[in-house]
């Protein structure tokens, strides 16, 4: 245990604390209310007292769209009714507004026949990629590479910032308020957790789960982690799953 401990803080060392949202945790790991209530995006509500995967029937039409990738809003009758949400492909529409209505993660693209399909920058050229998607090298694709986006282009949340002259990767640093110090994304796409320095009155880059507090865990880690406990006072900021990867990579260390 000693030997992985050892060999973790190696690993951050070298390569710094960084998560990927990819290991978010599952709704019932959530002991916190606010955690379960910040983490929407992964289809988590609080319903008595727990914190639960959504009941996509249950919703009023205009909260499904809050839970794009677990519901759909069913326009087949007049009345619109909030389904549970499989994949674009299981869904009709004749253009992009109509698939789009249903789910915002939906559109035409091109396609022909009754169904919709995943919207995705890559189906765009150079020359018609739209103003959500981003152009890298030769491509159209969703994430930006700041060191080559137009200025004009640049201000894209926790991701790139204008620099006077120049677009440049976000950093923690230039957060100014505790409630902005949140995260940012690195150009690997992972996230790096920040955290406020009270001492200094400075936004930071966290260097472990250690360094955030009950409010912070989850929202800075866009819920990769969370706080352990139901309770603000007691409890400490945890991994739901990135610990499994760091005892496997460590078992591989060992053993190379
Ligand atoms: C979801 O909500 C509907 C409508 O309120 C209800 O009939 C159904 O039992 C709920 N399903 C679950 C799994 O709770
Ligand atoms: C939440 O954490 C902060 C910082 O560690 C602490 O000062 C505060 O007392 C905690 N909140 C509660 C309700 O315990
Ligand atoms: C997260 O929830 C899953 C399923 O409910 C459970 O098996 C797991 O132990 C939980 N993990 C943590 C870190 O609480």
């Amino acid at each position: 245990m000693i030997k992985v401990f050892i060999l973790n803080s190696v690993f951050v060392l070298i390569y710094g604390w960084t998560v990927d949202k990819a290991n978010h945790c599952s709704c019932k790991n959530y002991s916190l209310f606010v955690d379960c209530v910040i983490n929407f995006e992964y289809g988590c509500e609080l319903k008595d007292f727990t914190c639960q995967n959504v009941n996509c029937t249950a919703q009023a039409p205009d909260r499904c769209s809050l839970f794009q990738n677990q519901c759909y809003l069913d326009k087949k009758n007049s009345n619109s009714k909030c389904q549970p949400f499989n994949s674009c492909s299981d869904l009709q529409g004749n253009d992009d507004r109509e698939c789009y209505a249903q789910n915002i993660r939906c559109a035409k693209l091109g396609e022909t026949g009754p169904n919709c399909v995943e919207f995705k920058c890559s189906y765009y050229s150079v020359d018609t990629c739209p103003l959500m998607c981003f152009v890298v090298g030769e491509k159209c694709t969703d994430f930006p590479d700041c060191s080559t986006l137009q200025l004009n282009r640049c201000n894209v949340q926790r991701v790139c910032y204008n620099d006077e002259m120049t677009c440049k990767w976000e950093e923690c640093s230039n957060y100014k308020s505790d409630s902005d110090c949140m995260y940012v994304y690195t150009p690997e796409r992972r996230i790096q957790p920040c955290y406020w320095n009270e001492k200094d009155q400075i936004c930071a880059n966290a260097e472990g789960p250690e360094d955030l507090s009950n409010f912070s865990c989850s929202l800075n880690t866009r819920g990769a982690y969370h706080w352990s406990s139901s309770k603000l006072d007691s409890g400490s900021c945890q991994s739901c799953f990135e610990m499994l990867l760091k005892v496997v990579l460590a078992i591989i260390l060992i053993f190379v």
